[in-house]
């Protein structure tokens, strides 16, 4: 994992010199402008170690415009708040040799090796410093050039891991990273999608934009992760004493403490070494943990642990000389984009995917990517033989960033977008920024099927993508709810279906039948909603009768639909009339367990009269263990819970009562915190909210577990 070791560029002559000196100007600037990136890291890193070494051959060339040296290599803006000291830079290292120069020439600085090394993540967002005077959050700094920078305090109260208040009045200034984790990324894109606004192409142009945006009309939420605390130059409160004379694995122990999120609780957290093969052990560690983190990290900082060894060793210019970034290898990685094909999925929607050359990134090899919609790839401006710049990080589906358009050598060629259906061949409904196969959900009949009998649909064992071209292509499964009425016969006379078979999956399909309410919903398919939504307007309607009764007032007063949403949902129940006869008449179960539609209509009264929060217009769910309490999950399951998906777990909640979410917030209640919990249980100590182990919360709803 961290044989990254970036040989420098070799830059043969002054031109060549000019050249990467303008190259790696231009790509700070939009990297901390905090636009598209120009090059990928390992290009950048490898032109700013070329331009160093032959600044060192040639002296008497060093241009005025040399990054060498500057704090962002010279690319910002001077903004209008004085930092109290400097933000400073990190130098790097890439690979173990590196980082044992590093720790020997620190020991010789101090005359013996130091005390103690820490080792923790460097994540990949903007640095900011937050100050807290008497215990109150003040004022948001970015970084700048690192003597002053621009105040965003606008956004506080849109950033988690930093609390407004602090549970002591003392003062203190902490720096850190504002960043989007992999799951405020996604919500950021959706919400993006939904306001027309050009999606984001990774998390952190995302946190870029979103910490300077003043005038949004939404709200993308952000994630503070703090790696040092210090106190103000004239505060000599106890406190302030207190944190110059300690460690820093102590301070962040401390600002922890206080609520402010650290790395401390992730699996990523801070680790103390003694020497300096223990630091490579730690790096090897946090660098195997990246892709599973849900943050972007992209490198490992290691730093003297102890206050006398950092005073000892001080600062140079741009970097402390007690602290250095072990830089891994970047997630973002450039390619050809070779192609564009367009697939049709479950309800009819034209996605448009990128063919790549294969690259691999993170540990993967990426030969496709998401291209979102067409409105999408006009706005890129993106041609067919473009170099392009690859992202992904954890679990994200890798995009297409920008094309690298000053490297175009003419013979790129347009994008050609279909002008029929790609599957069907009929038109296409461009009415949207996704385009749909006027045919909808029809022609996407193949993924709707598969996608229907999934585990956290229907739930129908047997029925693989084979059978279901089968049954499609022969014309015996028209709609979903033709799958209730296959006979016998009929699956007999398909290929490789014997009794045995037949009988099995027969038998499947019959319990399906009495499946709750939101996974028939699901299976549905119902464009603009997934599990969740389903789940969520099963809930509130209780009948199918009842959500084809719903108007789009109605409907808009479910939790997360509003005014936007409602029309089409409507729309698309009118569209599915048909289907939804057939089930019915299939004697498919159409209510949803412990859901009552009176009870429902008075809680959303009830709700609306008392609490102007639109959260707590509440599912109404049925009377249970979990009355009342809003629950999350998180980390790997285990006990008798270890079997369920997280859709099953949402749903034990619900059916006991609660109501289940995916972030853990102040009106979250409990957490269930299963292995490898990482920063929602971070946040849920730091909130005070009860946590229990999956074995705990199993007793709690043992008389709702499957036997
Ligand atoms: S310590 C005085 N620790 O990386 C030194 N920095 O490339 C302060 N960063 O400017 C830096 N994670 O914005 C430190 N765990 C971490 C970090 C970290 C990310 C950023 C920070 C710094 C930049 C240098």
């Amino acid at each position: 994992m961290t044989e990254t070791s970036a040989p420098a560029a070799v830059l043969a002559d002054f031109d060549a010199y000019t050249q990467a000196v303008e190259t790696v100007t231009s790509a700070a600037r939009a990297y901390y402008g905090g636009a598209e990136s120009t090059v990928d890291d390992d290009t950048y890193d490898r032109l700013l170690r070329g331009i160093g070494e032959y600044e060192s051959a040639y002296p008497e060339h060093v241009s005025a415009d040399s990054p060498v040296g500057k704090v962002a290599a010279g690319a910002l803006a001077t903004g209008d708040v004085r930092h109290t000291v400097p933000m400073l830079s990190l130098d790097n290292v890439f690979d173990p040799e590196g980082l044992a120069a590093w720790a020997a020439s620190l020991g010789r600085r101090l005359g013996r090796p130091a005390a103690a090394l820490s080792v923790e993540p460097k994540m990949d967002g903007l640095a900011v410093a937050v100050r807290y005077r008497e215990g109150r959050l003040e004022q948001l700094v970015t970084r700048g050039d690192g003597i002053a920078g621009e105040d965003v305090s606008h956004a506080i109260g849109t950033i988690e891991g930093l609390p407004d208040r602090l549970p002591e009045p003392v003062s203190v200034e902490v720096r850190g990273e504002v960043l989007l984790t992999a799951e405020q990324f996604e919500q950021a894109n959706e919400i993006r999608r939904e306001y027309g606004a050009p999606v984001f192409s990774n998390p952190r142009s995302g946190a870029a934009g979103t910490l300077r945006a003043k005038d949004r009309p939404y709200v993308v939420p952000m994630t503070f992760f703090g790696y040092v605390a210090l106190p103000f130059p004239d505060d000599e409160s106890a406190f302030a004493e207190e944190l110059r004379a300690a460690d820093h694995s102590e301070v962040m122990r401390r600002i922890e403490e206080f609520g402010v999120l650290t790395t401390g609780r992730t699996a990523a957290r801070l680790r103390v070494c003694a020497d300096v093969e223990q630091v490579q052990a730690a790096v090897d560690e946090i660098a195997a943990l990246r892709a599973e983190l849900p943050f972007g990290i992209d490198g490992i900082v290691i730093k003297a642990d102890t206050a006398a060894d950092q005073r000892d060793a001080g600062l140079g210019s741009r970097a402390p000389r007690w602290a250095i970034a072990y830089k891994l290898a970047a997630v973002h990685k450039i390619t050809r984009l070779t192609g564009v094909d367009w697939a049709v999925g479950r309800t009819g929607v034209i996605a448009p995917r990128a063919i790549l050359d294969a690259v691999e990134i993170d540990g993967s090899v990426v030969g496709f990517a998401t291209l979102h919609n067409p409105a999408d790839i006009e706005r890129r401006g993106l041609m067919i033989g473009d170099q392009v710049s690859v992202y992904k990080a954890g679990d994200i589906i890798p995009r297409v960033e920008a094309p690298l358009v000053h490297v175009r050598t003419g013979d790129e060629t347009p994008i050609e977008f279909p002008v029929v259906c790609p599957q069907c061949g009929g038109g296409i409904d461009k009415s949207q920024q996704r385009w749909r196969c006027v045919r909808g959900r029809a022609c996407g009949l193949h993924a709707g099927i598969r996608y229907a009998v999934g585990r956290d649909q229907l739930d129908i064992e047997g029925i693989g993508g084979r059978l279901v071209t089968q049954l499609v292509d022969t014309g015996t499964v028209t709609d979903l709810a033709d799958l209730f009425t296959l006979t016998r016969e009929q699956l007999l006379a398909l290929d490789r279906m014997g009794d045995a078979s037949v009988d099995k999956l027969l038998a499947g399909i019959e319990q399906a039948k009495s499946k709750p309410l939101s996974r028939v919903l699901c299976a549905l398919g119902v464009l603009g909603t997934g599990r969740s939504m389903s789940r969520r307007i099963a809930r509130h309607f209780a009948t199918m009768d009842a959500i084809r009764a719903a108007s789009e007032a109605d409907m808009a007063d479910v939790e997360g639909i509003g005014d936007g949403k409602a029309p089409k949902i409507v729309a698309e129940l009118v569209e599915l009339a048909a289907t939804i006869d057939k089930l019915v008449a299939a004697g498919v179960n159409m209510t949803e367990p412990g859901a009552s539609p009176a009870a429902s209509a008075a809680a959303a009264t009830d709700a609306a009269d008392t609490d102007a929060d639109a959260d707590a217009v509440a599912i109404v769910a049925a009377e249970g263990p979990l009355t009342g309490q809003a629950v999350v999950v998180t980390g790997a399951m285990t006990g008798p819970l270890a079997a369920l998906s997280r859709n099953e777990m949402t749903e034990l909640i619900e059916q006991a009562g609660g109501r289940a979410s995916s972030s853990v917030s102040a009106k979250t209640t409990l957490v269930v915190a299963g292995d490898k919990a990482g920063s929602k249980r971070a946040k849920a100590e730091s909130l005070n909210i009860s946590i229990m182990t999956p074995e705990e919360f199993a007793e709690l709803v043992r008389a709702l577990l499957p036997a």
